[in-house]
């Protein structure tokens, strides 16, 4: 049986409702699916190695003081306690959010690129969703359809 497992962090519950809503377009394509789900400031490093498959989820803020960061508990453990993993070629999906009021709109995203590509990961798929996320549902649900097409392993 194939598995997920999802790291992410959130406060407004943003990051939160499209890993949700990922979750339910997945299960609705591969019932057998078994998906786990971490907030970031649970996880230690080698939980990001569990699972046939990790999703990385993160809205973008100004953690430290400037925009365009990664919220501050997802950059806790991917820029800090995470900072020598090594992701033994594991796939990775990433979700980034963000708000087009903000310069470095959705930035997040290239801070989880950066740290999938640095530590050895491969990306096998990413998606950003700006503004609310509240009626981009669809959009999340094409999302999963793609992923469960790029890795035929998650639909085994
Ligand atoms: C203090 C603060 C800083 C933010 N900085 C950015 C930013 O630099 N770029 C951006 O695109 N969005 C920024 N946002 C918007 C959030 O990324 C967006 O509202 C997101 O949906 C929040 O989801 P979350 O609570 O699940 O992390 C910021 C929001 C707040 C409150």
């Amino acid at each position: 049986m194939a598995s997920l497992h999802i790291i992410y962090s959130t406060s407004t519950g943003h990051t939160e409702y499209v890993v949700d809503a990922l979750i339910d377009a997945l299960r609705a394509k591969a019932a057998k699916l078994k998906v786990e789900k971490q907030y970031a400031e649970a996880a230690k490093p080698e939980d990001l190695l569990r699972g046939d498959v990790l999703l990385l989820a993160s809205g973008t803020w100004n953690t430290g003081g400037t925009e365009g960061q990664l919220h501050p508990r997802m950059h806790a453990l991917l820029k800090e306690r995470a900072k020598d993993a090594d992701l033994q070629k594991k796939p990775c999906a990433l979700i980034a959010l963000g708000d087009d009021r903000y310069y470095y709109t959705a930035r997040a995203m290239e801070h989880l690129l950066q740290f999938v590509t640095k530590h050895g990961g491969a990306v096998a798929d990413s998606l950003v969703i700006v503004n609310e996320p509240y009626g981009q549902e669809e959009k999340v649900a094409k999302w999963a359809e793609k992923l469960l097409a790029k890795i035929p392993t998650l639909a085994s």
